[in-house]
């Protein structure tokens, strides 16, 4: 493991991306430029707290998150025994993670890079668990195949994959320019896309639009 909040940097610009990619991109560094985005709140979810810490926890092991941000849930988990490496798209969301995680004194892989090009950055895994909090449901469609193939290749048997995610906007898109977040993330997509996993769970959340956790488990 690296030293705390060590940062390490693939380069997501090199890859080229497609126009939608590009418009995803734009949208979420603007986020973070203009200060602290909406989402970052600094609670861990119920859900991680009880998956870490309730009554059938999942015993700490290696965990990957997907869509860090600045960091909040992986910082949780690392307190909390686990062995954690933390991907985002944007450097900004990043950098902040990495100061965050230096104030907190834990270790987390913070590693500035794409939850869909796994294979750039250097996290062979195998996980035992994955997290994205909202990460999955903004990707462009067409990249997701290669999101499930990446966290397929690193599951450990018996790995979970903790995600929410927002269903389809059903009254539009809030941000036009980017066409894909309006897709959002079913059930039905998860369990076609997620092949070799079971879908242990689906719970609404409590959202004023309809948001799902959803618990999916690699076969053994
Ligand atoms: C709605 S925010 C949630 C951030 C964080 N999980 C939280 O709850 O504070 C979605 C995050 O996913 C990141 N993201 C979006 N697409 C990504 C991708 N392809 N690879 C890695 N991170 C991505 C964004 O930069 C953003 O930080």
């Amino acid at each position: 493991m690296d030293q705390p909040g060590t940062a390490q940097r693939s380069d997501p610009a090199a890859t080229p991306r497609d126009q939608e990619e590009e418009s995803v991109h734009r949208a979420l560094e603007r986020y973070y430029r203009a200060g602290k985005p909406p989402w970052d709140t600094g609670v861990t979810p119920p859900e991680l707290i009880t998956l870490v810490e309730g009554h059938d926890a999942v015993p700490p092991g290696r965990a990957l998150e997907l869509g860090c941000g600045t960091g909040t849930n992986a910082i949780y988990l690392a307190r909390h025994g686990w062995e954690v490496a933390a991907v985002d798209l944007i450097d900004r969301a990043v950098d902040r993670a990495r100061e965050r995680a230096e104030a907190a004194g834990v270790t987390v892989r913070l590693l500035h890079g794409d939850a869909t090009r796994l294979d750039e950055l250097d996290v062979p895994g195998p996980f035992d668990l994955f997290f994205d909090l909202s990460c999955y449901c903004g990707i462009p469609p067409h990249r997701r195949d290669a999101y499930a193939a990446g966290l397929t290749q690193r599951a450990a048997p018996g790995a979970r994959l903790l995600m929410f995610g927002y269903g389809p906007e059903p009254v539009g898109n809030p941000v036009p320019e980017v066409a894909s977040w309006a897709a959002g993330v079913t059930a039905d997509e998860l369990h076609a896309r997620f092949a070799g996993w079971e879908l242990l769970d689906v719970t609404p959340g409590t959202n004023s639009v309809p948001t799902f956790w959803f618990t999916l488990r690699r076969d053994a």
